[in-house]
């Protein structure tokens, strides 16, 4: 059978990903009753960071220490990726080695050329256009608070990003619909909204977006590699700060999520990420349990399919 990958959410059918988020919750409750499970004894997981990380890192490394394995933390300072090594023969040689690699990078072309030479699954950490293990956690945030995201509308507020890029597939894998709003010139790419149909609207007035909304999220106004445009991006997304006004616009039971890190002052007021409809520290901590119920998909004959 051929090696799977996730690279994006649409590597995965809407029962897969259905079936992850179950599970994440399982492997949460039995993390909670102190129950040990280590289905990846022997295993390692190859991670390579092209850019910095807190939470993508941990949540890998903790996940495969609790589930019997090892991580492998590779930075291109030190490794042959640093000093020109081709991304295909890093592929070549790191898959014969250990059982799957997680890749944080730049062009989101770079982990496709990796994961086509790569014998093992490749798992995307986050590139410069998707971050699919982001969105995971925060489907099984949704659901554990409010049920099932099917039918119902999220607000996407700020940049179209790799996060906003996403939150599309996402429309498509757990059918709800998503009002963007960016400021003009910041919107997500046109091809992805397209495969998406009319279950994505881009608009440009935040307030618009919340409107309706059970979920309202937002990110970072620069990206990692972005930062020297930090000055003028600050400019161009005045106006576009989640704050009390715009969560108003939302249900009365929406939820607030931010990927992290966050500018209290910038994308999100500090009374919405600190208040009550925020669950944020929820969202982060689930990266560990939905990861996990990743790897167990890819890496374990008997898992979860
Ligand atoms: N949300 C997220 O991916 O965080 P890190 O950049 O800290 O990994
Ligand atoms: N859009 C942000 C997400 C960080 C987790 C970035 O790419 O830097």
């Amino acid at each position: 059978m051929a090696t799977r990958h996730f690279l994006t959410l649409l590597d995965f059918n809407s029962g897969e990903l259905n079936l992850l988020i179950q599970r994440a919750i399982e492997l949460k409750a039995m993390v909670r009753r102190g129950e040990h499970y280590e289905p990846l004894k022997n295993q390692t997981l190859g991670m390579i960071f092209e850019k910095s990380s807190t939470r993508t890192r941990v949540s890998f490394e903790v996940g495969m220490a609790q589930f019997g394995g090892h991580a492998l933390f590779l930075s291109p300072n030190d490794t042959q990726l640093g000093r020109g090594e081709p991304i295909e023969d890093t592929a070549r040689v790191l898959s014969r080695m250990v059982d799957a690699i997680m890749i944080r990078t730049f062009e989101h072309e770079k982990i496709e050329a990796f994961s086509r030479h790569s014998r093992v699954p490749v798992i995307n950490g986050l590139t410069d256009t998707y971050h699919p293990c982001q969105l995971l956690a925060d489907m099984q945030t949704y659901s554990e608070q409010r049920g099932s995201i099917a039918g119902k509308t999220v607000a996407w507020i700020g940049d179209g990003n790799n996060m906003c890029h996403s939150y599309i597939n996402a429309t498509l894998r757990f059918g709800f619909r998503l009002q963007v709003a960016c400021p003009p010139g910041y919107q997500p790419d046109a091809a992805i909204v397209a495969t998406a149909g009319d279950r994505v609207t881009v608009m440009h007035d935040p307030r618009e977006a919340a409107s309706g909304a059970s979920l309202v999220s937002t990110d970072v106004w620069a990206s990692m590699g972005q930062e020297e445009e930090q000055k003028i991006r600050k400019a161009a997304f005045k106006g576009f700060m989640v704050d009390d006004a715009v969560m108003a616009c939302a249900n009365a039971d929406a939820l607030f999520l931010h990927c992290l890190p966050a500018h209290r002052g910038e994308e999100v007021s500090a009374s919405v990420i600190d208040g009550p409809q925020s669950v944020v520290w929820e969202q982060a901590e689930n990266r560990l349990h939905v990861q996990k119920a990743l790897l167990e998909f890819l890496l374990c004959n008997d898992a979860i399919k």
